[in-house]
């Protein structure tokens, strides 16, 4: 590449005394050698004095592209917030631009030159390796769901072992003769646990094996009490009060029901553990659920237990991470994985009074169609 210096061509027929015109000539000459878009504005009027062809092809098809006023204005007036400090999109094409602002004196007139170098292949480049590392993250999270699937199988055991208790006992009454109505009763409530339990054990091989879940509308309330059905047993057990406070006429959730049932039993059962040492009097559970501001559906868990220290809640969603003696770690992990995969957040807080509430967002169906 050999670089333009002046222009030889004109030099043999330029009069002695140079011309206005004359000097806009040359300034274009010069423009036009700039390898970027690029205009020259006249400081006092912010009129367009010169231009190179980039620039009118670029820039120059802008609204009020001729003033420097109304140029920016185009570039910055409805972007608000699109804007990456000197570097704007331009409306209608899309495309990103550095701007450079510099002061040029062109003999005796006071000049703004312009350079908008045209920055949108590096931000589309900054913008995809922002997306491939999202999906990097979220896919190595997926993996250590995968890998913890293994691990899942324990957590079936509690809904097993409760159907051996069930079954245990539905063989006591028939031994002792007991109504027919009871024995049906006990038979039913083990027949939940083990068909969650499959559900489960069918819903993580298919994760493991990548497919996609499947996700349609989805009545919370009905997730809630396939939840409370299987926890009432461990509740009763512990004297625990389970207060409900779903906003009436909630939207569906878009959803794969099992996960998030997955999702809402791990956190009731970390609340009742929570409150295991809590006397009896105090101990209170209350699952909320309403719209929230940004019209997703939020669901509350709230519990009056010890609550969490700061540093505690800080590795609160790290796999394995647990303070029970018979604990996993696990729980929060998975429900981080699923609700993130909803497009959902999980989240902690303090409870007022005392407490936590563990919560989660999912999106209402109609965003996703
Ligand atoms: N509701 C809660 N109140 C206080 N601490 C909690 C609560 N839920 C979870 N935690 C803390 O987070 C840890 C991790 O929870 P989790 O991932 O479900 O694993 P696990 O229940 O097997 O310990 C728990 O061991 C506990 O220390
Ligand atoms: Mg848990």
């Amino acid at each position: 590449m050999t670089p333009r210096t002046g222009s030889p061509r004109a030099a043999g027929a330029r009069p002695a005394q140079p011309t206005v015109q004359d000097g806009a000539a040359a300034l274009n000459e010069v423009l036009e050698a700039v390898p970027f878009a690029c205009a020259a504005f006249d400081r006092a009027t912010g009129a367009l004095v010169a231009s190179n062809s980039r620039f009118e092809g670029d820039l120059g098809t802008l609204p009020g592209f001729a003033q420097r006023d109304a140029l920016l204005a185009t570039l910055y007036g409805d972007l608000t917030g699109d804007a990456r400090g000197e570097e704007v999109r331009a409306p209608g094409s899309g495309r990103w631009y550095a701007l450079h602002w510099r002061d040029l004196d062109c003999g005796t007139r006071a000049l703004s030159l312009l350079t908008a170098v045209d920055i949108s292949e590096r931000i589309e480049t900054l913008d995809s390796h922002k997306s491939q590392q999202e999906k990097l993250l979220f896919t190595s999270r997926m993996m250590s769901v995968g890998e913890m699937a293994a691990t899942l199988a324990h957590e079936l055991n509690q809904p097993l072992a409760a159907i051996v208790n069930y079954l245990n006992g539905s063989l006591r009454l028939v031994d002792q003769a007991g109504g027919p109505v009871q024995v049906e009763r006990a038979l039913q409530a083990a027949r939940t646990q083990a068909e969650h339990a499959s559900a489960v054990i069918a819903r993580v091989r298919e994760f493991v094996r990548a497919r996609e879940p499947r996700r349609d509308a989805q009545e919370l309330p009905l997730i809630v009490d396939t939840v409370l059905e299987l926890l009432r047993l461990e509740a009763e057990r512990q004297q625990l009060r389970i207060e409900l406070a779903l906003a009436p006429g909630l939207p569906a959730v878009y959803a794969d029901r099992v996960m998030v049932e997955q999702v809402l039993l791990n956190l009731v059962k970390n609340a009742i553990e929570a409150m295991r040492e809590v006397p009896a009097a105090q101990r209170g559970l209350r699952i909320e659920a309403r719209v929230n501001l940004d019209g997703e559906v939020e669901v509350r868990v709230c519990d009056r237990g010890p609550g969490l220290s700061q540093a505690e809640s800080e590795q609160l969603f790290s796999p394995f991470y647990t303070t029970k003696s018979d604990g996993l770690g696990i729980g929060l992990a998975i429900c981080r994985s699923i609700i993130e995969y909803h497009e959902g957040r999980l989240f902690f807080e303090a409870r007022e009074g005392g407490g936590s509430v563990f919560g989660f967002t999912l999106p209402p169906p109609d965003r996703r169609l």
